[in-house]
């Protein structure tokens, strides 16, 4: 090779400090979605050897097969659901993700949405501003964290991290896995509507992709009760949204506290009016330090790739 830049396509978004990080290192051409077409892109299709990309963009194997020199797709966050995975590994593809990194600010997110919804947080803050305390005296009591049991559906790294957290407040933790672990005590339930009505919080943090699609039902939700709280930060694949509406129209669960959707930035409007909800915009791991720490590994992978060295995180 010549000392020419790889070429790289990089979907948004993707921070601008990362950005130009990545111009510096690479031949970049970017898109602001991945359905976009211009010229400058589909002039140099055979030159592309390499996308950075967030892990939820579709980047399906019509894309991948556009691209005949492409050897790396480097996902910008630990979920790669929007990859093609089967297909990159056909064609020998890599894929890569910025695991660990994230693991303390996504849990930290999963928190705050527990206390939100269980202490009424969000709930309280629109009372203050409406002047609700002073026309209708205090707010309704909120639960403690204290006793009750957080059920994680998908104890992974992030789920262990949230684990800890929830212990710290007082919470008990239970969990459901494809399979039990051999390293922790916590109570192992088969399925998640076991799980589920063993939960005071159900928290989600398993892969988003189709194995979990829709895996939290109007029979899990059921199984949580009236009392049972729903709160997501894998994906919004994970949930059945009408299923959820269903249940919070019907009080049949106490509220729900949730960082992504089935079609971001799409929020069903069916969600808004409930005071029980609090809605995040899919930013659990988005703090300053966290996004450059996943924008460097993003770009570490892609180098490794091009300088033919090991990738630090390959997942296929
Ligand atoms: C990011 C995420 O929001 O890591 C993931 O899987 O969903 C998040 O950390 C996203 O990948 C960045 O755009």
């Amino acid at each position: 090779m010549t000392g020419k830049k790889p070429c790289v396509l990089l979907i948004e978004p993707i921070p601008s400090w990362i950005v130009d990080r990545a111009r510096d290192e690479f031949d970049l051409i970017v898109l602001q979605h991945e359905s976009e077409r211009p010229a400058e892109f589909t002039d140099r299709l055979d030159q592309i050897r390499g996308i950075a990309m967030p892990g939820f963009a579709k980047v399906d194997a019509d894309l991948m097969a556009m691209l005949p020199n492409l050897e790396i797709v480097a996902c910008f966050g630990v979920g790669y659901d929007g990859a093609d995975v089967d297909y990159a590994i056909k064609r020998g593809i890599a894929v890569t993700n910025t695991p660990d990194v994230l693991t303390d600010c996504v849990a930290d997110l999963g928190m705050a949405l527990t206390l939100a919804v269980l202490r009424k947080v969000v709930e309280g803050d629109r009372y203050v501003r409406a002047g609700r305390w002073i026309t209708d005296g205090i707010l309704d009591l909120s639960a403690s964290p204290r006793g009750r049991c957080l059920g994680i559906v998908g104890l992974g790294r992030i789920g262990l991290a949230l684990a800890n957290r929830a212990e710290a407040f007082g919470m008990t933790i239970a969990y459901y896995n494809r399979s039990p672990r051999d390293d922790v005590d916590y109570p192992y339930f088969a399925s998640a509507q076991e799980l589920a009505a063993a939960s005071d919080v159900l928290a989600l943090t398993c892969p988003g992709g189709e194995a979990t699609r829709n895996l939290i039902n109007a029979d899990v939700l059921s199984a949580l009760g009236a009392k049972g709280h729903l709160v997501n930060i894998a994906r919004g694949s994970v949930v059945d949204e009408a299923a959820l509406v269903a249940a919070l129209t019907a009080n049949s669960i106490a509220g729900a506290g949730l960082d992504v959707f089935a079609d971001e930035p799409n929020v069903p409007d069916a969600l808004l009016p409930f005071e029980n909800v609090v809605l995040q915009p899919h930013h659990a791991s988005a703090t300053y330090e966290t996004r450059t720490a996943m924008g460097n590994l993003t770009i570490d992978n892609l180098a490794a790739q091009f300088a033919g060295a090991p990738l630090p995180n390959k997942v296929a």
